[in-house]
């Protein structure tokens, strides 16, 4: 049974301008796929990833993760499964601003959870930041540190609740070289556990790290 399943797809957002960036896409994420997705700056490419992590929904079509349909559910519903079963690394880093690098971890593991981290927890969550260079800056706030290491905390938060479905935009961003590779190894390790990574890409020496690369234009998805 595949993890993801996406099938004609469409979003429009109606403003001013009548935009459709998702026009069809139909498509499927198995378990342990590492899979990326291309195309020029404004084509759509958030918008599919929203849209497969549950926090958007589609204009129509269906998306099913785990074999639950969830266009059908609920908010209450989508928030359950979401917090399940999707680690999501956004294109900002989106950390919460009054928490430290670590209690942004413990946070979203109590979201996992529904209660307190275990030590266990917390003592993985410090192993991961210091993994990600982050074990002098565990306790500093997001704004006490560089958009490079907020986005590596973004990362680390993504990756401590063992997720099924990694969907991470544009996660290299900000980052120099060597922790930009160090952040593909960490992706592609988490495909080889069976988990499947959908990722965002401009830079085509990462994108050729995935098992399948696709390039979303004019809303439609193809394979390259
Ligand atoms: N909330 C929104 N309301 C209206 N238009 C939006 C909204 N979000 C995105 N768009 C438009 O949809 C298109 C695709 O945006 P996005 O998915 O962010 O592209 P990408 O990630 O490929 O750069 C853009 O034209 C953008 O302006
Ligand atoms: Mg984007």
């Amino acid at each position: 049974m595949s993890l993801c399943k996406l099938h004609n797809v469409v979003k429009e957002y109606q403003g001013e301008e009548h935009v459709r960036p998702v026009d069809g896409v139909t498509m499927e994420v198995q378990p342990g796929d590492f899979l990326t997705i291309e195309g020029p700056s404004g084509t759509g490419k958030s918008t599919l990833l929203y849209m497969m992590g549950g926090l958007l929904r589609p204009t129509s079509g269906e998306i099913h993760l785990s074999g639950q349909d969830m266009t059908s559910l609920d908010d209450a519903q989508l928030t359950t499964l979401r917090s399940r079963c999707i680690g999501f690394i956004f294109q900002e880093a989106n950390l919460l601003p009054a928490l430290s690098a670590l209690e942004n971890l413990l946070f979203a593991l109590r979201l996992r959870r529904g209660a307190s981290p275990t030590g266990e927890e917390r003592r993985r969550s410090m192993a991961m930041l210091d993994t990600l260079g982050l074990g002098e800056r565990m306790h500093f706030l997001p704004y006490q540190l560089s958009v490079g290491q907020r986005r590596r905390i973004a990362i680390a938060r993504a990756l401590i609740t063992d997720s099924a479905l990694l969907i991470a935009d544009e996660p290299t961003n900000d980052l120099d070289p060597h922790w930009a590779q160090r952040v593909m190894e960490l992706l592609q390790e988490q495909s080889q556990q069976g988990k499947a990574v959908v990722m965002v890409t401009h830079h085509d020496v990462w994108a050729s790290w995935a098992r399948h690369r696709y390039y979303l234009d004019n809303g439609q998805l193809r394979a390259r």
